[in-house]
């Protein structure tokens, strides 16, 4: 069974899919490190009532990226991580994590990728007034949103959903999409 990290710096609902899927035994998997760069995310709580260990980090105390990265790394090798999901991670990988861990760490976002990338997806789409959105998980390079697509997920917009809604509508999909990718890249 592979084992697997989370990382990510907010709210942590994309991380309760992934730890719900795997405790369903729907996702076979085991979750053993979240690693986090905001001190007071709501994901460290969250994570350690389930008993899973975190590392969270401040970029602050580190004089460069491949400072702390190289501390994440021994993390996730003390914690034998095999594969990394990125959920609502806001900052990019430097090389030395994408090569301690090539092909092996993916993304979510909530948009049809290439389209709509970086900050506030979600209100750049509304903003262009699309009437067709959805969801990414690709494989991560050094670019931000980049790298290869896994999967998408589509869902058509009702004129009448308020940007709450419409957020809604994301997260949803973004639960059932990310366990349900996880599951065909990381089980053997
Ligand atoms: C999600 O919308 C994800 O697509 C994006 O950041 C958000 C994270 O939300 N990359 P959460 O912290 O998992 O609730």
């Amino acid at each position: 069974m592979k084992n697997l990290a989370v990382f990510a710096s907010g709210t942590g609902t994309n991380f309760e899919a992934i730890a719900d899927a795997i405790e369903a035994g729907q996702l076979k998997a085991k979750l053993t490190l979240v690693v986090v760069d905001k001190q007071n995310a709501p994901v460290i709580e969250k994570a350690r009532q389930r008993g899973i260990d975190v590392f969270a980090f401040n970029p602050k105390d580190y004089s460069s990226k491949p400072d702390y990265e190289r501390e994440i790394i021994a993390q996730c090798q003390a914690h034998h991580v095999d594969f990394i999901a990125l959920a609502g991670y806001m900052r990019l990988l430097s090389p030395l994590m994408l090569e301690a861990y090539d092909q092996r760490i993916v993304n979510i976002h909530p948009s049809l990728l290439p389209a709509f990338k970086g900050k506030d997806a979600i209100g750049q789409a509304i903003d262009y007034g699309v009437k067709v959105m959805g969801v990414t998980i690709h494989y991560v390079d050094a670019s931000m949103d980049g790298g290869r697509i896994i999967a998408q997920r589509v869902f058509a917009v009702q004129p009448q959903w308020s940007k709450e809604e419409i957020e809604a509508q994301v997260h949803a999909i973004e639960h059932v999409l990310y366990p349900e990718t996880l599951k065909m890249l990381v089980e053997e």
